[in-house]
């Protein structure tokens, strides 16, 4: 991802791929082409056999017996909170929150942190390159505390303009919510830049990494920020599992967003005192398979290596950025140099539906759409663009299937 492509070492991604049964399908009479990564990636076998074996051999509720079995599922769930914290270089396990994916996470730090910190005239900092789930929740807690939004412009390659954001920064800034990479261009931000201006002005940083785990090595002391989301079914693991890394010092500060079960230290009619994070925010029943899964996702992407998957996911979207370039017709929306493995873009004369459609035919699978990212589509002046997202266990073939399907979709139109 943005990085110059090394020689990819020695991995062997055909063998690889042949972990994700889901590819081996014929969709429409033609073999499955799945370059839908960015919303929801493929679960391999290994993944899927640690889940289905917590079903069938280990299943009990966690945190509350104390008989064996829970203790057993307690321990394979609480395992993946530390393999977490080594994956993204957190200090401790206790600022690793269980949530129930990434827009769980930010509506956890709007209303908890947002909600305790904000005060009428505070600004919030966001981009205008946000998903919905980056822009709603901090829209919800503005109105409650009076703080006001303010947007950072993206330039017309699709990337941040970083002049911009430095004259929003000001002592009113408590808050700067920025996406990690962009679901809808690709781009790749400067989150750690980000992170040093805003810290300058003591205002609180929260990343959303959801595009960006999956597919590089993240390391959330590097960048500096005070939290950083992400979603299990975007890294090979199931849905309804995310992550909200926050330090400890403000976690430790912040009040609970949901009440329940877990999340208490006592409770009386007179008063309630809350448990100590991270399960300060994880009130109920949490989703134990999917948190056992995503600690088998992660054992497996670090098998493979996460610098490889970076270089293999480069290669795969250099090839496809060279082979788009060459369609008459066809804009990319978004084309910074610092792009991660998604490409999206439009073909004149063409409702992007309509290429997705014709394209589907042939087996391949993209989104279309707005990608839950309005405004940035608004500022490139389309309703929809056609996006191909790419994962390691894509084959330059299938890159080679798509342009094929693209131009044949292009032909009915001409
Ligand atoms: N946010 C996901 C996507 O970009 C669902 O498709």
């Amino acid at each position: 991802m943005a990085q110059a492509v090394k020689d990819i070492p020695a991995v062997d991604f055909l063998k690889i791929r042949k972990d994700f049964s889901v590819l081996d399908q014929e969709i429409n009479g033609k073999p499955l082409v799945y370059l839908d990564n960015a919303a929801s990636s493929q679960m391999p076998v290994q993944v899927a056999k640690r889940i289905d074996d917590y079903h069938r051999k280990e299943h009990a509720n966690v945190h509350r017996g104390i008989h064996t079995l829970s203790q057993k599922a307690t321990d394979a769930f609480e395992e993946t909170r530390k393999k977490v914290r080594d994956f993204i270089n957190a200090d401790s396990e206790s600022e690793i929150v269980y949530t129930t994916g990434t827009t769980d996470s930010i509506n956890l730090v709007a209303n908890s942190y947002g909600g305790s910190v904000l005060k009428k005239g505070d600004e919030i900092i966001l981009t205008e390159m946000e998903h919905h789930a980056n822009i709603v929740p901090w829209q919800m807690v503005a109105e409650r505390t009076g703080a006001k939004i303010k947007v950072i412009p993206v330039t017309d390659s699709g990337d941040l303009d970083m002049d911009a954001y430095k004259s929003l920064l000001s002592d009113r800034t408590k808050i700067v919510a920025v996406v990690h990479v962009s679901n809808a261009l690709g781009t790749v931000n400067p989150v750690k830049e980000i992170t040093e201006r805003a810290h300058e002005q003591g205002a609180a940083v929260l990343i959303d990494g959801a595009q960006s785990v999956p597919h590089q090595k993240v390391d959330v002391q590097e960048i500096g920020c005070d939290f950083f989301a992400f979603s299990a079914h975007k890294m090979c693991g199931p849905t309804g599992f995310g992550i909200l890394y926050g330090k400890k010092e403000l976690l430790e500060a912040m009040p609970p967003y949901r009440g329940g079960g877990d999340m208490i230290d006592k409770v009386s009619f007179e008063e309630t005192t809350y448990n100590v994070p991270p399960f300060r925010f994880e009130a109920g029943t949490p989703p134990i398979a999917a948190g056992i899964g995503l600690g088998a996702a992660i054992d497996y992407l670090n098998q493979i290596g996460m610098d490889n998957i970076a270089a293999r996911e480069q290669e795969l979207v250099e090839h496809a950025v060279s082979e788009l370039k060459k369609i008459k017709g066809l804009r990319f929306i978004g084309n910074s140099d610092q792009r991660a493995s998604v490409c999206s873009f439009v073909i004149d004369g063409i409702h992007a539906t309509d290429i997705g459609t014709i394209i589907d035919k042939e087996g391949i699978a993209v989104r279309t759409g707005h990608h839950c990212a309005q405004p940035i589509l608004k500022r490139f002046n389309v309703p929809s663009t056609a996006r191909a997202s790419f994962s390691f266990y894509n084959t330059k073939e299938e890159v080679d299937r798509l342009i094929n399907a693209i131009r044949y979709a292009k032909s009915f139109f001409e």
